[in-house]
């Protein structure tokens, strides 16, 4: 098949608010020390009250609708933890408020994996012939679901958007993308998990004492399985396109937390200084990271054209997958 789906634009956003670890130290028994050696963060970006998660995502798109000189797409896929409202999706209104006419839309719930899965999704709609181009976007509102109290999650979590423009292209042009590795484990589904609110444990305007509406994570068994999972993967796609992992220029891991990025990379035998790191002032804004983490690697000049690139993310589910491509020249909208 000579038809791919190829990266022709990215743009990225994060709201304007940013929250210091000191500031969250005078809310919560933490410290800077502590968020900065267990995590490597130092600041996040946090949304204004009444900000949702398709404000941060109609400023991502625009910005890589530019980047890619597309004034219609035909699909347009947000991947989401934290939709504006249970239902419908998010998409819809994103697509309605970037004047994208009527193309289609739909969310991806994927938690922190959103974004590879989603890239995976449209990729499939481009290669298929279904659409001739689809933008792809992960945004989140953490904020939205931690709970106040809980200093592991507020440490880590912060709020942003990120996302990309695919076209159809061909398979031997940088950006296509083609090497997915996409997996689950629902075995581990109470490891990350916002417990009340769906169909399990719905909260109605009666609910009684107990409903917890908030986002919980077990840190310690996530970190595990993150980087056993996300190292894995990222070597199966290197592998399948027949990359060796020396020659492979940047991994571009979700940024969940600095340590488990260098442990990923250690497993893979890949030099530490190869991997995309953002964390320290993003923190980790689960489907928005990539992206997010894409666009600061470009603009700081770790990302290149043409290099040899590993986008590889780990999230609730459980789940997680990578993908391997050759990064195309592009300027960030
Ligand atoms: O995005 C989806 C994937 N997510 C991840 O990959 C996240 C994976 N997990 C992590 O990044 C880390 O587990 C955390 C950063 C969340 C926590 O770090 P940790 O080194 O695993 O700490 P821990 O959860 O084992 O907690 C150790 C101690 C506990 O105190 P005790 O029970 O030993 O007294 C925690 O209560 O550290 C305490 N602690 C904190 N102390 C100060 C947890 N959070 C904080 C905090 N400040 N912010």
């Amino acid at each position: 098949m000579n038809r791919a789906a190829v990266i022709r634009g990215i743009g990225a956003w994060v709201p304007p608010r940013i929250v210091t670890n000191d500031e969250l130290a005078e809310e919560l028994d933490t410290s800077d020390e502590w968020i900065r050696s267990r995590t490597g963060i130092s600041r996040r970006h946090i949304a204004d009250p009444g900000m949702a998660t398709s404000d941060l995502a109609v400023e991502a798109g625009g910005r890589a609708l530019k980047s890619a000189s597309a004034a219609s797409v035909d699909c347009v896929i947000v991947a989401t933890t934290t939709p504006d409202r249970p239902c419908p999706a998010t998409a819809p209104l994103v697509v309605s408020r970037l004047g994208l006419g009527t193309a289609a839309a739909f969310d991806v719930g994927a938690v922190c994996t959103g974004f590879l899965y989603s890239l995976a999704v449209g990729a499939g709609l481009i290669t298929a012939g279904t659409a001739e181009s689809v933008l792809v976007l992960g945004a989140d509102t953490f904020s939205s679901i931690l709970d106040p109290q809980d200093r592991s999650t507020r440490a880590v979590f912060g709020d942003g958007a990120g996302g990309v423009v695919l076209a159809a292209g061909t398979p031997d042009e940088p950006g296509a993308l083609g090497h997915f590795d996409l997996a689950s484990d629902g075995t581990g589904s109470n490891l990350i998990t916002v417990p009340s609110g769906g169909s399990r444990d719905p909260i109605r305007a009666d609910s009684a004492v107990g409903a917890d509406p908030y986002f919980r994570m077990q840190g310690k068994a996530v970190f595990r399985n993150a980087v056993e999972r996300m190292a894995a993967s990222a070597l199966r796609v290197a592998e399948a396109r027949g990359w060796s992992v020396r020659t492979v220029d940047l991994l571009v891991a979700h940024q969940a937390n600095l340590r488990i990025m260098h442990a990923v990379a250690d497993r893979m035998r890949l030099p530490r200084d190869r991997c995309a790191v953002n964390v320290d002032h993003v923190g980790n804004t689960a489907a928005a990271s990539i992206p997010l983490a894409l666009v600061d690697a470009m603009d700081d000049g770790t990302l290149h054209p043409d290099h040899r690139v590993v986008l590889t993310a780990f999230g609730g589910g459980l789940t997680w997958g990578s993908c391997a491509l050759r990064w195309p020249d592009l300027v960030p909208g």
